[in-house]
């Protein structure tokens, strides 16, 4: 048996992934696989529970995401990679929970009335819905985690998976240990208009884009507000682009345009081109994995088959405990 602690955690399949994503969540997994015992899945049931109108990306939105995962740097010899529904045991534990969750904790919930809100396109008035918390509650504690890596807005969910696992273990007898929430900083890469990155703002740049892509999305990026004229100097510190130059470019390189900017000796076109190129040879590695995957389907099948499997052994594990706990 590993001494590694366990952690669990999960993203909706909601499209490809983008530099928010990676400077986000996946680069906190990413550097967290050495040193935890990981289990990292895709949850397709929880999309459902927004899109179930609309299911038909869904099974293709999961494959992508797991080739960007892949082409990012998890890697399926260190952590278990894996689909949600295909460990149906989730929704056995989803029920068991369900019977002892008070509807009013869940009711409370700020998620969920954000959600209803913002969502008012969709009908979100469904049981499954309300029910999502106890859902990602049984992803986390099928596993026994020890912990789970999420961003801020997830945090409710998780203090939720605490209390519905105490209640449990309270009823039943000891089965679960109570996940501690680690929290991932937020990416500090904005979208190409400064605001939040998100694929429903369309000023998102994906892991996957082509060169081409990327250089006409960079020259479209919004920079130093103030800075109008090629003639006035500029504030790298407010400028997006210089954001992206921290990310991407060599120090040396990024201290001269740092200079030149505060002196208008570079214009915000000339910047703008450094940093694309910077960008594309970042993503290049990354971009070629994912083209690699994207041709081998069978490879990608075959890495989510072994991740699905693995994790199911563990979670029967615990469902056997749970059934023993439960008396049914
Ligand atoms: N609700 C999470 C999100 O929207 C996704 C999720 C589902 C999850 N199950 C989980 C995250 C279990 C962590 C652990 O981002
Ligand atoms: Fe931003 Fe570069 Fe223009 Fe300066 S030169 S404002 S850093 S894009």
């Amino acid at each position: 048996m590993s001494e590694k602690k366990r952690i669990v955690s999960g993203m909706r399949p909601t499209g490809a992934l983008h530099l928010g994503n990676l400077h986000g969540a996946l680069a906190n997994w990413i550097n967290m696989q050495d040193d935890y015992d990981c289990f990292f899945f895709i949850a397709d049931w929880h999309a459902l529970t927004s899109d179930y109108e609309d299911p038909g990306n869904i099974a293709r939105f999961t494959e992508n995401m797991m080739i960007d995962w892949l082409g990012a740097g998890l890697d399926p010899e260190k952590s278990t990679l894996f689909v949600q529904s295909a460990v149906v045991s989730h929704a056995e534990l989803f029920l068991l929970l369900s019977m002892i969750t008070p509807v009013p904790w869940l009711e409370r919930n700020p998620t969920y009335k954000e959600q209803i809100e913002a969502l008012d396109n969709k009908d979100l008035s469904t049981f499954g819905f309300l029910g999502y918390p106890v859902l990602q509650a049984a992803d986390i504690i099928i596993y026994r985690a020890n912990g789970v890596p999420v961003g801020i807005d997830q945090a409710p969910h998780i203090e939720l998976t605490r209390e519905i696992a105490r209640r449990f273990n309270h009823l039943y007898g000891h089965v679960f240990p109570e996940p501690e929430t680690i929290l991932t900083e937020t990416s500090k890469i904005l979208g190409t208009d400064r605001r939040k990155m998100s694929k429903s703002y369309n000023n998102a740049i994906y892991l996957s884009d082509p060169p081409e892509e990327i250089r006409k999305k960079t020259a479209q990026m919004i920079t130093d507000p103030q800075r109008v004229r090629k003639s006035d100097p500029g504030d790298p510190d407010v400028c997006n682009v210089f954001t992206f130059h921290r990310f991407y470019s060599p120090a040396v390189e990024r201290e001269e345009i740092n200079a030149a900017c505060r002196k208008a000796a570079i214009g915000c076109v000339d910047c703008k081109k450094k940093m694309a190129e910077r960008l594309v040879g970042y993503l290049a590695p990354i971009r070629e994995r994912i083209g690699h995957l994207r041709q081998d389907t069978n490879l990608v099948r075959d890495i989510i088959d072994r991740g699905n499997r693995r994790a199911a052994e563990e979670a029967a594990i615990t469902m056997q405990r749970v059934r023993d706990a439960v008396k049914i």
